[in-house]
């Protein structure tokens, strides 16, 4: 979604702006704009496109401008067009949006009857032209904002420059996020704390229903009655080289290097080497009353549901409790049964994502316990939630989930022993097994990600198939899922995941000599299922392409192409290692199809609307 980046100091912000823009990038975008206040008055540079398109503008620019704002739009209302790019402006005043106002129609039907006319097709202009028209009879810009927020319905993260107040910027946010960064001589806001992390770690996340105001050597925080707010500053623990590319091409390849150092970080913080025991005051578990939990329903969106479905072959074998998944979009469309005995579980990489912030707002308000597997310290839903399991993976930067996803599932799984340990669900026996099990996993998941080349090799063979079929069992069947998911997403190709028992249900109708199958079938207890299904694919002369075990001489006689694969004795950590090679494999296919990797067309990393 959209990208915003403020800046106000004592030195020259153009530069500094664009860089912020430039590491929300991954966020996805269509095009972008700056605009600066010096000299009394406001400059703008605005284009289509990406940002090495706004970047040859910059030069428009007074140079000497101390204080600026810098958008990435990711188009809702109206084309991605230079016209409909932010920021918007209106004489002296500047905004720039993130968000959707929903009663644009009304409100923009309203000031085109009293004379304004609309440069853009956004729903944003409307917030403008709102704004400068109550500035004619409040003339405080606090006042004036607090005034016409009442007036707005929806998300919006906006940010506000007004040359009637030279020195200060002013934010608002409802709904979509906005952080502001404090520095020396010089403070910041945006939507992703990421773009800030080389300027600084001291950020404070605003809440909905709060304005801020920025001057180079102040915040001030209020909320939307006028009172007026204090806030500690939190302190980030990301550091601005993680988030770089570190030589490699793409941010999805290092992503997936990352996983095997992830995985063995966040086992070595969440495991206690010595005892064997899982810490439940690191993982949030202690602030739970599980006396209380009588099922628990998980709550998340594209791969963070992938990975929640995996929790019913560890969280509900594990804790003896029913466990339901849903799709945030759908759970907060419906009115569903919730009681105080239901523990609520919303899975995210961003923490922002709108619907499933939603899911876990309602769950609240219906007096649920709630709680978060997050990647990102301090957003939005891990500050809804009554407690929070940070995955610590880094920063995630590649649109598509891959360290995030395989992360999630070992938080799942850790979660789900270590309630059946507390609740006295599982023998010391099974419990030390699981974590031996946990141990090896490091080891394993370096030597799926060492299988690069020959997976490269693979997608070569492939990646001119504009179709394809994943199928797995059990486990690997959320691993069709997500493997069907992570190549669509990267390589424009259509793909679909089905469980092996489902095929002949329909699907089957699509397998001819053209159509590439990848088949996940480790050895468990699904296997030999899906060993039948191999054949019926083979039968119909599908193409086969397994995922198995190294030593698997059957499986591996039976496909096309065959790319081994470490085993697990668990069935749920058996899917971290699986989901590698299909993680490559989507990577590699879409590097020879020449597509837009870590920023896939029409794709956000931060879904922040509806
Ligand atoms: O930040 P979240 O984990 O809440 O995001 C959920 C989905 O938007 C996300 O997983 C999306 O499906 C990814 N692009 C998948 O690669």
């Amino acid at each position: 979604m959209c990208g915003v980046v403020g800046f106000i100091g004592k030195r020259p912000c153009v530069r500094t702006i664009f860089e912020g823009l430039q590491r929300l990038e991954y966020r996805g975008y269509d095009s972008a704009g700056i605009a600066t206040l010096s000299g009394g008055k406001i400059h703008t540079v605005k284009s289509d496109g990406k940002l090495a398109r706004l970047e040859g503008h910059l030069k428009d620019l007074p140079q000497e401008s101390f204080m600026g704002m810098g958008h990435t739009r990711w188009a809702t209302h109206g084309a991605p067009t230079t016209q409909n790019a932010h920021p918007h402006v209106s004489g002296d005043l500047a905004l720039i949006h993130n968000g959707i106002i929903e009663n644009y129609r009304e409100l923009k039907n309203e000031l085109i009857k009293d004379g304004y006319s609309f440069k853009s097709e956004t729903d944003s202009e409307v917030v403008l032209h709102l704004l400068s028209r109550e500035l004619k009879s409040t003339p405080k810009m606090k006042d004036a904002l607090l005034k016409i927020i009442a007036r707005l319905h929806g998300a919006y993260g906006l940010g506000i420059m007004w040359a009637g107040e030279p020195d200060a910027l002013y934010l608002v946010k409802q709904g979509s996020p906005v952080v502001i960064g404090t520095g020396t001589d010089e403070n910041y806001f945006a939507s992703d704390a990421l773009a800030l992390l080389p300027l600084t770690k001291s950020v404070i996340f605003l809440n909905d229903g709060e304005i801020g105001r920025l001057t180079k050597s102040t915040v001030e925080l209020w909320d939307f009655s006028g009172k007026q707010l204090t806030r500690v500053p939190s302190v980030l623990n990301w550091t601005a080289a993680s988030a770089e590319k570190q030589g490699y091409r793409h941010y999805m390849l290092k992503e997936i290097h990352e996983q095997p150092a992830v995985i063995a970080q966040t086992i070595a913080r969440l495991v206690d080497s010595k005892t064997g025991k899982i810490d439940t005051k690191e993982m949030g578990i202690d602030d739970l009353d599980l006396s209380q939990v009588k099922s628990i329903v998980y709550v998340a969106c594209g791969t963070a549901y992938y990975s929640a479905m995996i929790s019913k072959y560890c969280v509900e074998q594990f804790v003896g409790v029913s466990v339901s998944v849903e799709l945030a979009s759908e759970f907060r469309n419906r009115d569903p049964y919730l009681d105080k005995e239901t523990l609520v579980i919303a899975v995210t990489q961003s923490g922002e994502t709108a619907d499933t912030l939603a899911c876990i707002k309602h769950a609240a308000a219906k007096g649920c316990q709630t709680f978060a597997v997050c990647n990102v310290r301090f957003s939005s839903i891990p500050r809804s939630a009554k407690s929070t399991l940070y995955m610590e993976a880094g920063p995630e930067v590649g649109v598509a989930s891959t360290k995030a996803f395989t992360s999630m599932v070992l938080c799942h799984y850790l979660f789900g022993l270590a309630v059946a340990e507390k609740k006295k669900r599982v023998t010391p026996e099974v419990y030390g097994q699981a974590i031996q099990a946990l141990k090896q996993l490091p080891m394993a998941v370096d030597r799926a990600v060492n299988a690069a080349g020959l997976i490269e090799d693979v997608a070569a063979k492939y990646y001119e198939s504009p179709n394809f079929i994943f199928m797995g069992r059990g486990p690997s069947y959320m691993i069709a899922l997500e493997g069907a998911l992570k190549l669509k997403e990267v390589s424009y190709i259509h793909a679909e995941g089905y469980a092996g028992g489902e095929l002949k249900h329909g699907p089957i109708a699509l397998i001819d000599r053209h159509m590439p199958v990848v088949a996940v079938a480790p050895q468990d207890f699904h296997y030999e299922k899906m060993i039948s299904n191999v054949e019926e694919v083979r039968a119909r002369e599908g193409v086969v392409i397994g995922v198995g075990d190294l030593n698997d001489d059957k499986f591996k006689s039976l496909c096309r192409d065959y790319i081994p694969c470490p085993q697990s004795s668990d069935g749920a950590l058996q899917t971290i290692l699986t989901v590698i090679p299909l993680q490559f494999l989507a990577y590699y296919i879409a590097v020879k199809r020449g597509t837009d990797v870590d920023q896939p067309r029409n794709l956000a990393k931060s879904v922040t609307v509806e």
